[in-house]
């Protein structure tokens, strides 16, 4: 089996506010089941991640509160950065866009492109708001969408519609900071001529479309990935300013950048190399090792980043010279909430450290229920009926029941012991090839990102020990064929003991669980399949229960509490 090299990254979340369950479900939970499950495989992997800490998001947010941006950036780091540490996201690091590292990579980097050449300096007339005295770029500016006439949309993208703007397209125009009608007033930048890069990044997409990922190869890109690439590329790519005229984010570095700073697009996915650096630091590597040679790079997005990672980026990857450009963009579509989008200003949300405070003990059954039903293709929708019914009908009734009876039994019938397997009948038979079948049905559909299937399937395995329980009925003959129970029960254990393997990437508490009942611990991917996992006369230790049922109530109360604090 051949080992690759892979560096994963999770798009940074803006330091401007918490994490909430959309944000989870479709960038961070699934890229965590990616790189646990690539542990597994034994590749060599790098999972980074950071806060976004500069843009008007943050600004914005910062002059909402009468605080300082360092203020909001602080707070929000800390919140983030602990929030995914109690969740279990397993990043290799978490670092930010604030530290000196970044601003010195993101500097580099812009230097290093402006001597080869590829930026265009232009001075034009752009929207300024004489109350504050500052340019209009992106978040500062609102309108009306000229697609889909949405009144709130911003200067840089239309949130009703996905529409990537310019300031200049949007009908009536008003500042965000005063909310006045804005002027014009010239201002130079430096633009990145994406026009010129039309060739190569076509021919580049369209192998990510012909790529076929049947198999062990991560590189068929999503449709909707390649769809919104190819319809931006269609629709003509111009000159894009990578300054702006502020003074919160990473200072210009050429002698005439006096209040100018990177634009956030710019300065956010170097992000990902300047961790990548600090985690190198920390550890005695090599950084460039992970950005160079044969390694594949995976950018874990939502989808109103994919122009962002899939033209933009990779663009500048490319101009660079050094890098290497991503193997793939997985990106997500949107979580719902209970009938409507998740909205931080209207407080209609479920946010995680909240999540965590009031469940502490139920980690892996909100993220099993968020894989569940993760966004991978199109819009999903959380509610906290389903968050119930899957919890009790699946976690519960099917993967707890199980190891339970299992287990149980093994201590009823030989005092933890496991038995000795006999002559197999047609039904082992079909039970064990499932057992083999279902781990390189799990590892095709994860390298292909279809992580909701994968989990689907390692649950499949408990359904299937579930059933060959309940039709086998070890408890009816173990008086009059206790030879055949013996058999039963062990086949049972060596089910248990797979589920211990698979259920890792997906349910990592549980999987660490099952282990602990049963006295046995493998973490290679390639050890689940088998049947002799576990060598008659092994003792096992005695259950407990692994999921509690949600009642009624706790519906109803997280309901209500949504309700009441969103305004
Ligand atoms: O959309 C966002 O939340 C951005 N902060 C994502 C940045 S991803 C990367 F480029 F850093
Ligand atoms: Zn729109």
């Amino acid at each position: 089996m051949t080992k690759n090299k892979y560096t994963v990254t999770a798009a940074l979340p803006y330091a401007n506010g918490p994490l909430h369950l959309g944000h989870i479900a479709g960038v961070y939970l699934p890229s965590d089941i990616f790189v646990r499950f690539l542990r597994m495989k034994k590749h060599d992997v790098l999972f980074v991640c950071g806060s976004d800490e500069h843009g008007a998001a943050i600004t914005l947010r910062a002059k909402k509160e009468g605080v300082t941006p360092e203020e909001i950036v602080e707070r929000y780091n800390t919140i983030i950065k602990d929030t995914f540490k109690n969740f279990d996201i397993s990043f290799d690091i978490f670092h930010r866009t604030s530290s000196e590292i970044h601003h010195k990579t993101a500097q580099d980097f812009f230097k290093l492109l402006h001597d080869k050449g590829e930026f265009i300096k232009k001075t034009s007339e752009q929207y300024y708001d004489e109350e504050y005295n500052q340019f209009l770029a992106d978040r500062y500016i609102k309108g009306t969408c000229p697609h889909c006439h949405n009144e709130d949309a911003y200067g840089d993208q239309c949130e009703k519609c996905g529409a990537t703007l310019n300031p200049t397209d949007l009908i009536n125009p008003k500042s965000t900071l005063s909310g006045n009608k804005p002027i014009m007033r010239s201002t130079f930048h430096w633009y990145l001529p994406m026009q010129n890069h039309e060739q190569w990044l076509t021919e580049w997409l369209k192998k990510g479309v012909l790529n076929d990922s049947i198999q062990h190869d991560a590189s068929k890109w999503k449709n909707q990935v390649i769809g919104q690439c190819m319809s931006w590329i269609d629709s003509g790519l111009r000159p894009r300013a990578m300054t702006r005229d502020l003074n919160w984010g990473v200072k210009v570095p050429m002698k005439d950048g006096d209040g100018k700073v990177l634009y956030v697009w710019l300065d956010a996915p170097i992000g990902y190399i300047s961790a990548t650096k600090q985690w190198a630091k920390e550890n005695q590597k090599d950084w460039k090792e992970y950005w160079t040679g044969d390694r594949k790079l995976i950018h874990f997005i939502g989808k109103d980043n994919i122009v962002f990672h899939a033209i933009i980026f990779p663009i500048l990857l490319k101009s660079h010279g050094e890098f290497i450009l991503p193997e793939n963009v997985p990106a997500y579509e949107f979580l719902n909430l209970e009938g409507d989008k998740f909205s931080t200003s209207k407080n209609w949300a479920v946010w995680l450290h909240e999540y965590i405070e009031r469940y502490p003990n139920k980690i892996d059954e909100l993220k099993y229920v968020l894989t569940s039903i993760a966004p991978e293709s199109k819009d999903s929708e959380f509610t906290w009926k389903e968050y119930q019914t899957r919890i009790n009908n699946e976690l519960a009734d099917i993967l707890g029941n199980f190891i339970n009876r299992t287990l149980v039994l093994t201590q009823k019938y030989y005092q933890g012991k496991v038995p000795e397997i006999h002559d197999l009948n047609s039904l082992d038979e079909k039970v064990i090839d499932h057992i083999k079948e279902i781990r390189n049905k799990i590892s095709s559909l994860i390298y292909s990102y279809k992580i909701r299937e994968a989990q689907a399937e390692a649950i499949n395995l408990a359904r299937i020990g579930n059933k060959y329980l309940a039709d086998m009925e070890p408890w009816k003959i173990v008086k009059t064929d206790p030879v055949r129970v013996q058999t039963i029960i062990n086949i049972a254990i060596q089910i248990t003991a797979n589920l211990s393997i698979i259920l890792q990437p997906f349910l990592p508490i549980t999987a660490e669980k099952i282990s602990g009942f049963l006295n046995f611990k493998k973490t290679v991917w390639e050890d689940a399949g088998k049947m002799n996992l576990i060598s008659p006369g092994h003792e096992t230790n005695k259950p407990t229960i692994l999921f509690e049922k949600i009642e009624d109530q706790t519906v109803t109360i997280e309901l209500e509490h949504l309700e009441a604090s969103s305004n």
